[in-house]
């Protein structure tokens, strides 16, 4: 067989490639791979020769092609659920009120002490399939709900086992989500434990970020910039949940170590907003979380654009907050509560989730970039925010692999 240009082309569809104004739109376009990397985007027309001659894979396909979208926050790895804590949040009682009764983060922490690694991975794995189908091709997952060495591991191992497919998965220590029973009135010690578990757990491959609930029911911003340090001199990258329920200064910790993302942001304020644009910290947006707990204040949404800070849209995927299984519906979510265009729901989904990774080879469709690759039943990319649910995807590609 003769070396061909390209290893698969498509053409037929309209390409979002997110790579310029107006979701960089290319109609009857054509992209190629090859070894997994963008090595065509454009149209057709300026293809350079006739496709069979130059593509050992040729497909004629209809909708639109975007970048694999990129979930750049999830808790998907978990056990059982929280549908009666759904229950007491609408007869009145509140996420603060339900966490500091011992349920809350903590009865899932309970669930995931109690399940086998095999159990844990299988209750996930309908979660993490979900993703995949509608659309996800990157997914982040933190650990938080083990709080002792052990369960931490356990949630970490599940979490790289999601990513030895067709799936990247990028893991986050989230030890500092909750204090666990055993560490009662004792926060400051709980933290000194977290921060000698990450090392162990770095040394053998399981982390790639480090995290932390910084909040009342959470952690203090010094317990945060304790862990931080630690997780500075590793090397690891940081990101926060920040300013969700009250504005502790979290945004602003999240600046001052070069923090990837800070996340949530509710009550996040200019000065932060500031910071983060001089760091290159991304917004991330959580309309998930937001809607389930009915939550009013909106995230500075015009400080973030003003000051030029990307904003991300993740699904959050957790059994408290926000039980979401679709990055589409969080897109949808993003529009609707947070009035985010369609076109800035779908690059904070693909482009600045990628960037809320510290991923710069994927989140648009570029020559160049990995060829993670979606390909949707729509007759406009403005579809894929619109749409409640409903099965939109046609086939998604990872570094060129059909999946
Ligand atoms: O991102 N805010 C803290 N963490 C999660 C909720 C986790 C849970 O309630 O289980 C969040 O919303
Ligand atoms: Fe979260």
């Amino acid at each position: 067989m003769t070396d061909r240009l390209y290893d698969h082309l498509l053409v037929g569809a309209s390409l979002a490639t997110l790579d310029g104004d107006d979701y960089g739109a290319i109609r009857d376009g054509a992209i190629a791979w090859r070894d997994g990397v963008i090595a065509y985007v454009g149209p057709r027309s300026g293809l350079p020769g006739d496709p069979a001659s130059i593509a050992h894979a040729v497909e004629d396909v209809e909708g639109w092609i975007t970048p694999g979208l990129v979930d750049c926050h999830t808790h998907a790895v978990f056990a059982g659920d929280r549908a009666v804590e759904f229950e007491m949040r609408l007869q009145g009682a509140t996420y603060g009120e339900i966490a500091r009764a011992g349920g809350g983060i903590l009865s899932t922490v309970r669930a995931v002490r109690d399940a086998s690694e095999d159990a844990l991975y299988a209750q996930s794995k309908p979660r993490i399939d979900a993703l995949r189908a509608d659309g996800v091709t990157t997914l982040e997952i933190k650990s938080g709900y083990g709080l002792d060495f052990e369960n931490e591991r356990k949630m970490l191992r599940i979490a790289r086992r999601f990513g030895e497919g067709t799936l990247t998965v990028r893991t986050t220590y989230l030890a500092a989500h909750a204090l666990p029973p055993e560490y009662a009135g004792r926060a400051d010690d709980y933290i000194e434990a977290a921060i000698d578990w990450l090392p162990r757990l770095h040394d053998e491959g399981l982390v790639d970020a480090v995290d932390a609930f910084c909040e009342s029911i959470g952690f203090s911003p010094s317990q945060t910039r304790r862990l931080f340090e630690r997780a500075r001199s590793l090397g690891l990258p940081v990101k926060l949940h920040a300013d969700q329920l009250s504005d502790l200064g979290g945004a602003a910790i999240a600046a001052e170590f070069g923090g990837l993302s800070a996340d949530h942001v509710e009550h996040t304020n200019e000065d932060a907003v500031r910071a983060m644009a001089a760091a290159g910290t991304v917004a991330v947006l959580l309309p998930g979380a937001f809607h389930v707990l009915r939550e009013t204040k909106w995230p500075p949404l015009d400080a973030f654009r003003a000051h030029g800070v990307p904003m991300a849209v993740a699904t959050d995927c957790n059994p408290g907050t926000s039980p979401l299984l679709s990055l589409r519906q969080a897109m949808q979510l993003a529009c609707t509560h947070f009035r985010l265009t369609p076109e800035d729901a779908l690059r904070g989904a693909t482009t600045h989730a990628a960037r809320a990774l510290g991923l710069a080879d994927r989140g648009m469709l570029r020559v160049g970039l990995r060829a993670d690759v979606a390909l949707w039943r729509v007759n406009h990319p403005a579809e894929l925010c619109y749409w409640l649910g409903g099965d939109l995807l046609q086939a998604r590609w990872v570094a060129g692999r059909r999946t």
